[in-house]
């Protein structure tokens, strides 16, 4: 349901951000991305719905090309990928409802978006979605009195509200406790089991991936360097994966 064929990127036009990476995301499941810093993490996930122009390649999202959509259809697009941040990016003076309800945005009208004129039936689903991510009782609650687990748990709501076919998640627990740690990554592979959505996540935990991750994807320098079921996934290639310089060891092409 997505596949990155050849995606490059640079951001001053010399030294290349991302050469050469290419991947696909299964739905219904959780992939997730690690890397050393700086190896091009956020800049995949950020160019999968074009918050950033990549330089070349394909990144396939139910066979149509984001790379060729104009303004429109991109804008439709992207509400069919919901994204989940490290530092939540939600309106704090907001209610955790209100900013639920702004996942609809995508969809509607400016104006509309503009007025923040919901429907019943729209305020429904929200609440709907804050009870789902066991927030109910939060619903009126201004969101910077929240918790950073609660904070995140109104992003997944808010992402869901767009009804997504994928979440792009980047760090969406490097600010968390363990505790919420384990109720953010829960609800996130519930989504994919239960809801067959389709969850790619940037983790520096490599036991959180570990536990979490159905397939795992490494990158290094702009490379991805290994690409396979977790279970592949063994103290020498997390090495391998985190060592300067690491390169491909073997042919990259898996069968799911
Ligand atoms: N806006 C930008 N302008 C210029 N260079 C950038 C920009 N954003 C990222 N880079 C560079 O691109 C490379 C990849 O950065 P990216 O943020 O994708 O890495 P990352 O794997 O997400 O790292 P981290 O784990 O620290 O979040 C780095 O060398 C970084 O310095
Ligand atoms: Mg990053």
């Amino acid at each position: 349901m997505l596949t990155v064929n050849h995606l490059a990127k640079s951001y001053d036009g010399e030294k290349k951000s991302l050469t050469d990476v290419s991947f696909s995301v299964h739905p219904g499941e959780v992939t997730v991305i690690i890397g050393p810093s700086g190896a091009g993490k956020t800049t995949i996930l950020r160019s999968i719905n074009q918050l950033i122009r990549d330089d070349d390649g394909e990144i396939l999202f139910d066979d149509t090309d984001m790379r060729q959509l104009n303004r429109s259809q991109l804008r439709r697009a992207r509400c069919r990928i919901g994204m989940i941040f490290q530092n939540y990016n939600l309106i704090e003076p907001l209610t955790a409802i209100e900013n639920v309800l702004h996942g609809c945005l995508g969809t509607k009208s400016n104006l509309a978006g503009i007025f923040s004129l919901y429907s019943n039936r729209e305020k429904e689903t929200a609440l709907k979605l804050l009870e789902k991510v066991g927030l109910k009782d939060f619903a009126y609650q201004q969101c910077r009195n929240l918790s950073g687990g609660q904070k995140q748990r109104v992003g997944i709501a808010r992402a869901l509200m767009q009804h997504p076919k994928i979440i792009l998640c980047d760090e969406p627990i490097a600010s968390l406790d363990p505790k919420s740690t384990i109720t953010v990554m829960d609800i996130l592979r519930d989504l994919a089991i239960n809801d067959g959505i389709s969850v790619l996540i940037n983790l520096h935990q490599v036991d959180i991936a570990r536990e979490y991750a159905d397939h795992v994807i490494g990158i290094n320098n702009g490379q991805v360097v290994f690409d396979d079921r977790t279970q592949a996934l063994s103290d020498a290639a997390i090495t391998g994966i985190y060592q300067k310089g690491a390169v491909p060891e073997r042919s990259l092409v898996h069968e799911f």
